[in-house]
């Protein structure tokens, strides 16, 4: 295909270009690609979890699909898995929170996708928390808004958000706030308290808040970090968007939700119908499982990861070239390393010389450039093994 070709394809008829053209590639795959066909790769690059979907819920959707279960559902899922996340939300976070509210999305990427396509017309703005992870940046860029980054600062205490600062970003055509917490990659968890102020000042600006909350359960100081939920009323302009992926290691189930108020519904519905109609049933009947009866492996899991925090934080902690936060939330160990400024680079070199697959931290955000995540959802024996490689590099 020549270039002429090419252009007609991201074009539209008078020329003017398609906004999807501009949009960025995601640097971790790069690396990711660079990694093909080296062996014995350590792999951290991906926020994936390193086990299997537990038993209990494959079984429960083998029984479900040897029955000849195969068939549509509603759009916003089958009843009985809008009832259980009902019920898991509200006890979650000690108050109501009715099936209504509940939206089951083909993946929680496509939740924010979708929030995107509803409430951000070209030349919007959205301020978005980060540095963060790359596709929801794009899924701003995707709808022809702009992303506008308010930079966590990384200082001795670990992350945080400078909120004033933020809110003077805001102007007439700001359309939203997003928040994502626990955030990937830092594992900054905002607090309740500033959680309250960005809600107030939704509220006053008329600016919709969009959390991004699938890292809820990877919290390390109690069952849950805190949400927006806990304090918003059901008629706010606050979606909180959620995953299965995480929790319950189901990242290939391809299946999320998101908690909005009713006066989204008829928009979200339609938008349900024309892209997927409604996720796939089986993995739906996996999610009422793996919720209803998910507790104790979510507790076990969680515990398995601060564990391996602990483990990675220490011994980057005594390199010598390395700063580390110990993360309160997610399970990224997001670090500076000193004199680097090619994270790219030093990612590809690290994983060609001693086959460690790490996520350069520019693909998280200009500001991201001197990091570096790793992922420790991972065995202590493999995480051990990745330090025992990482240490003479630092
Ligand atoms: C912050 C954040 N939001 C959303 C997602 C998407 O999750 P899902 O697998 O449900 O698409 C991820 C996955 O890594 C993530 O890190």
């Amino acid at each position: 295909m020549n270039e002429l070709q090419q252009n007609s394809l991201v074009s539209g008829p008078a020329g003017a270009r398609l906004t999807t053209e501009s949009l960025g590639v995601s640097l971790v795959r790069e690396v990711g690609n660079a990694g093909m066909g080296i062996d014995d790769v350590v792999a951290l690059w991906y926020g994936e979890p390193d086990m299997p979907t537990p038993d209990y819920i494959c079984q429960a959707v083998a029984a479900f699909l040897a029955r000849g279960e195969t068939f549509y559902t509603e759009n916003f899922s089958i009843d009985e898995l809008r009832q259980t996340l009902s019920a898991y939300m509200s006890d979650l976070y000690g108050r109501r929170i009715d099936k209504e509210r509940a939206a089951v999305t083909a993946t929680g990427m496509s939740a924010t996708n979708l929030m995107q396509q509803v409430l951000t017309n070209p030349g919007d703005n959205v301020i978005i928390s980060a540095p963060i992870w790359p596709n929801l940046i794009e899924t701003i860029r995707i709808v022809g808004g702009e992303p506008r980054f308010a930079w966590l600062q990384f200082g001795n205490q670990g992350w945080s958000l400078d909120l004033d600062q933020m809110f003077a970003m805001v102007d007439g055509r700001t359309r939203a706030i997003m928040i994502n917490s626990p955030s990937n990659p830092t594992g900054w968890v905002m607090s309740l308290e500033d959680m309250r102020a960005v809600l107030d000042f939704g509220r006053e600006r008329d600016i919709w808040v969009l959390s991004d909350e699938v890292y809820a359960r990877m919290y390390y100081k109690g069952r849950v970090a805190r949400s927006f939920l806990e304090i918003a009323e059901p008629d706010d302009k606050l979606v909180v968007v959620n995953s299965f992926s995480k929790s319950w290691c189901m990242t290939g189930w391809r299946l999320g939700w998101l908690t909005r108020p009713p006066a989204l519904m008829p928009t979200l519905e339609k938008m349900i119908e024309f892209h997927y109609s409604c996720p796939a049933h089986f993995s739906q009947v996996a999610a009422v499982t793996a919720v209803r009866d998910g507790e104790d492996f979510v507790t076990e899991t969680v515990a398995r990861y601060h564990q391996a925090r602990d483990l990675v934080i220490d011994r980057l902690d005594a390199m010598l070239n390395v700063w580390a936060h110990r993360p309160d939330g997610a399970f990224y160990a997001f670090f500076a390393v000193e004199g680097m400024d090619d994270s790219l680079e030093s990612c590809k070199d690290i994983l060609r010389q001693i086959h460690v697959g790490l996520a350069p931290g520019a693909a998280f955000g200009e500001r991201g450039e001197g990091f570096i995540r790793l992922c420790f959802a991972s065995t202590l024996a493999l995480l051990d093994d990745a330090m025992d490689r990482i240490e003479p590099c630092f």
